[in-house]
């Protein structure tokens, strides 16, 4: 079985719906840790709680992002991990992270990538005043939020919607497409073109 880890900052629902994938057989692979940069990260509990590894690095004990990344790298690839998975993970990474693992971080991101990309997106697509925004999962290259796309999901932005009701609206899509794409690439169906992602056919649906 593939060995993933999911980085966390935050509330940690994303990893949520993807432990909850795998606990239901819909997504055959293994969470060897989750990892935060801040203590308090609820993620974790939800880790422990499923009784997943949890550790924290934090990146205000290191001098830098790159002793910082480093450290990470240590941890993970200790792990044996073969995909990082950024589910709410906070933290910019710079190209020593990323190409370790060129082609082997999935973000997730909740807007409708080129659109709206870094921080507060929801608010962004609120103030700009779209009718419909969404959430995007893509592989991590060295831009914010610029790399492959893999899955998007739209969702319509109502009239009197706020921050928060947007964001639970994309919040509900994230659950969906962020296991459906670990699926895909658990099962090898992800090919990377230049900037494009080719979704192989399901093979197994074929026999
Ligand atoms: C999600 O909206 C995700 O798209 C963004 O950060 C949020 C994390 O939420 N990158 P959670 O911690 O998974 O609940």
């Amino acid at each position: 079985m593939k060995k993933i880890a999911v980085l966390v900052s935050g509330g940690g629902s994303n990893l949520q719906s993807i432990i909850d994938a795998m606990e239901s057989g819909y997504l055959n692979i293994q969470i060897a840790v989750v990892m935060s940069n801040k203590d308090e990260a609820y993620g974790l509990t939800r880790a422990k709680n499923h009784g997943i590894p949890a550790q924290v690095v934090r990146h205000g004990d290191h001098e830098s992002r790159e002793e910082f990344e480093t450290r990470l790298i240590e941890v993970l690839d200790g792990y044996g991990v073969e995909l990082v998975v950024l589910a709410g993970f906070m933290r910019v990474l710079t190209s020593l992270f990323v190409n370790h693992y060129h082609q082997r971080i999935i973000n997730i991101h909740p807007a409708i990538l080129p659109s709206f990309p870094g921080t507060h997106s929801q608010k962004q697509a609120l103030d700009y005043g779209v009718r419909f925004s969404g959430c995007t999962t893509h592989f991590v290259d060295e831009g914010t939020d610029t790399g492959p796309i893999i899955i998007q999901s739209i969702v319509p932005v109502l009239p009197d919607d706020t921050e928060e009701s947007i964001g639970s609206r994309i919040l509900k899509e994230e659950h969906r497409i962020f296991p459906e794409s670990l699926k895909l690439w658990s099962e090898g169906r992800l090919l990377i073109e230049g900037r494009k992602v080719r979704i192989l056919p399901d093979k197994s649906a074929e026999a």
